[in-house]
């Protein structure tokens, strides 16, 4: 594997578990202690779209490792791409300065393009409605550390399953698992028919729910994601939609006691503020478990 582009590339349970320990050695490890596989390199993050997780947490894997970084600062309007430059011919200069590309892009498949012409890797840290692997990877692994296990869960991922793209991807990863899904949007914002199609060939448990009334008490985790305000053209159906899904703790305190709530966050107004006291709320940590994630992928990409 050179390039990280779909979280298809990572439906092997052995090649996750290999990610899971070497991720949970970086959380054990002193900062002091961090090895260097990316020492003399330089990579480069390059986000036409704002970010504050993954952009950050990659930078800093990235230095954690020994590299050096080099960014640019909201790419949609500080790189050339302003001025009418492709993504390919962005690609080619930076192979001529950079080891690695972190790209984050609105459109669907612009780091694959940038990958198809890039001898150096390209990881798509999000491509506009499409895909985001390296979350459904920290996803995985927030909901393997937490609950010990995969196999088993019930597992529902809620909110605006047409356009998020972390719904896309952690539901395509969870394929591999002998999981029961529950797939609760307004019917509007359903989960598009490949990522439906994929869950029937694995023959992946599903259900498609407009409510989760029946359903939160049995729920192992929640996995709430905000209305992609960005992927609407008309603000109206926005407005309309956007506080379809809110958990409060009222709701929250009908789950399971050792039941736990992600969010691969900006939270917005999906999950009200009171919550972050409850202790099922694992939002924060499984932000930071990013951190460790990606610095055992980039680990892995560099050394393997
Ligand atoms: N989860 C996530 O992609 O967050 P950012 O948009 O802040 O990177």
């Amino acid at each position: 594997m050179k390039h990280v582009l779909s979280v298809k590339q990572f439906l092997d349970k052995d090649l996750l578990a290999s990610l899971f320990s070497r991720a949970d050695q970086f959380q054990a490890m002193p900062a002091a202690e961090y090895p260097k596989p990316l020492e003399h390199m330089t990579l480069a993050t390059v986000f036409y779209e704002p970010s504050t997780r993954t952009r950050l947490s990659f930078e800093t894997a990235i230095q954690n490792l020994g590299a050096h970084l080099v960014t640019v600062e909201n790419a949609a309007d500080n790189s050339s791409w302003k001025k009418g430059e492709s993504i390919e011919d962005t690609a080619h200069m930076l192979n001529a300065y950079v080891e690695g590309i972190v790209m984050r892009h609105p459109e669907i498949g612009m780091p694959a393009r940038a990958a198809a012409v890039s001898k150096v890797p390209v990881f798509n840290a999000g491509d506009g409605g499409g895909e985001h692997p390296t979350q459904a990877l920290l996803d995985l692994y927030s909901i393997q550390r937490m609950k010990g296990k995969v196999d088993g869960l019930k597992i529902a991922l809620v909110g605006d399953l047409a356009h998020s793209r972390t719904h896309h991807s952690l539901a395509n990863i969870l394929s591999i698992y002998d999981v029961e899904l529950f797939l609760i949007s307004p019917e509007s914002l359903a989960m598009p028919e490949d990522v439906l199609a994929n869950l029937t060939k694995q023959g992946v448990t599903f259900h498609i729910l407009t409510s989760w009334d029946d359903v939160i008490g049995d729920l192992d985790v929640i996995y709430m994601n905000r209305v992609q305000k960005e992927r609407f053209k008309l603000i109206e159906e926005y407005q309309a939609l956007k506080g379809s899904f809110i958990l409060t703790n009222e709701i929250a305190n009908l789950m399971k006691k050792d039941a736990i709530i992600l969010d691969p966050l900006p939270r917005i107004e999906e999950i009200t503020v009171e919550v972050d006291s409850n202790p099922r709320a694992q939002y924060f940590q499984q932000a930071k478990n990013g951190l460790y994630l990606r610095m055992a992928l980039l680990e892995y990409i560099y050394t393997s």
